[in-house]
């Protein structure tokens, strides 16, 4: 039931992204200083190296980024995971072809030097090994502008990230590197201007293996330097050398398992640290979170299916069997279809709720 609902929320959102609108779901953003371990969280949580990455701003537009857990299929296909992205026709079995498409599409959108774009880039994993989660990562929050970069750069990454991050339905990932000081930590400045008490944010605490040796990050992990109600997670990732060694992320994560198992400091906290600790973690906050917007979004879908009904009735006969209107009202029909069926199996899943 439970991933179902997961299931249908994310079909939702695709539809209306394909109807060229937006629902305001519960999604969980990516937020950090540059550098700070974004992307290697993100690809750590889905298994795979496929995010374009580098020292400079890489990371041009939003990249929203949907898991899809799905199970191997009998007898056994040539591949057992997939990507596909909204704007191209095709399935990506290679995950390095993937890394290529989204390089080619910043180029195309957000041009060739260091500017950003608010489009975003859809992208959908399907994969056996990944759990259901909708994730979006966003360019990394900078202050002094390079190359070509535009003077308001910052302003500009902050109101983008800020796009994201300030709808309440925002499950934030505030990433912050432990070998920096938290106080100066911009991810949980921003994250705290759209979330002052802490109720929608998670901490990640990202190189734990670089703290100055005798220092260690307990107190944060614990809770008792930074007030956050989903708490801070700890993670280790590849460093630069792991990656141009290409340690691979199974030898990453038993690696990562084995930091926090044998260090003095984390010894009796490993269970709920880590990269897996923190891919469960997201997958019941977004649960919880859904859980929480039901009604709200059962009462949206009834007034978008009031709309739907009513231009369609505008519409009239001409619209279904006239050549003009045809695609129009194909889709206003298939739209108001798909969301009866989803407030129906809300109706289905409010027993559960309450
Ligand atoms: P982003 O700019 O926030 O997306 O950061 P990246 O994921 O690209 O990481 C930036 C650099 O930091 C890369 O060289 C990573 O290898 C390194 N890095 C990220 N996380 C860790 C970590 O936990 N430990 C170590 N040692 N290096 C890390
Ligand atoms: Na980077
Ligand atoms: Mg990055």
């Amino acid at each position: 039931m439970d991933s179902d609902l997961i299931k249908l929320v994310n079909k939702l959102q695709d539809t209306f992204a394909n109807l060229g609108g937006e629902l305001d779901m519960p999604q969980l953003a990516v937020v950090g200083s540059q550098s700070a371990g974004k992307s290697s969280v993100l690809e750590t949580i889905v298994g795979r190296d496929f995010l374009p990455r580098g020292s400079g701003i890489v990371t041009r537009r939003p990249l929203v980024l949907q898991l899809i857990h799905t199970p191997v299929a009998e007898p056994a296909p040539a591949y057992r995971e997939w990507g596909q992205f909204l704007h191209i026709d095709k399935r990506f079995t290679d995950f390095g072809e993937i890394r290529k498409e989204i390089e080619q599409e910043t180029f195309r959108v957000a041009g060739q030097n260091k500017g950003i774009s608010k489009l975003p880039i859809h992208l959908r994993i399907y994969s056996p090994d990944v759990l259901d989660l909708t994730l979006v990562d966003l360019p990394g929050l900078t202050k002094i502008p390079v190359g070509d970069q535009p003077s308001d750069i910052e302003r500009q990454i902050r109101s983008l990230v800020l796009d994201y991050i300030s709808r309440p339905n925002c499950v934030i990932l505030a990433v912050s590197a432990a070998n920096v000081d938290l106080a100066n930590s911009e991810s949980l400045k921003l994250a705290r201007s759209v979330d002052p008490q802490g109720r929608r944010t998670i901490g990640v605490l990202t190189k734990l293996d670089l703290m100055d040796a005798g220092t260690n990050a307990l107190d944060i992990l614990t809770g008792r330097v930074y007030p956050l109600k989903l708490g801070f997670i700890g993670v280790v990732n590849r460093s630069q050398q792991d990656i141009n060694s290409e340690k691979s992320l199974t030898d990453a994560l038993d690696s990562e398992a084995e930091f926090f198992r044998s260090h003095p400091a984390y010894r009796n906290i490993a269970h709920k640290n880590g990269t897996k600790f923190l891919a469960k973690t997201l997958n019941q906050v977004l649960l919880n979170h859904i859980r929480d917007k039901l009604p709200d979004m059962k009462a949206r879908l009834n007034t978008l299916m009031g709309q739907a009904q009513q231009e369609l009735n505008s519409f009239g006969d001409a619209a279904i069997y006239g050549d003009t209107n045809q695609q129009g009202s194909l889709i206003l029909r298939l739209m108001t279809q798909f969301a009866r069926d989803f407030v129906a199996s809300i109706e289905g899943t409010s027993m559960d709720i309450s």
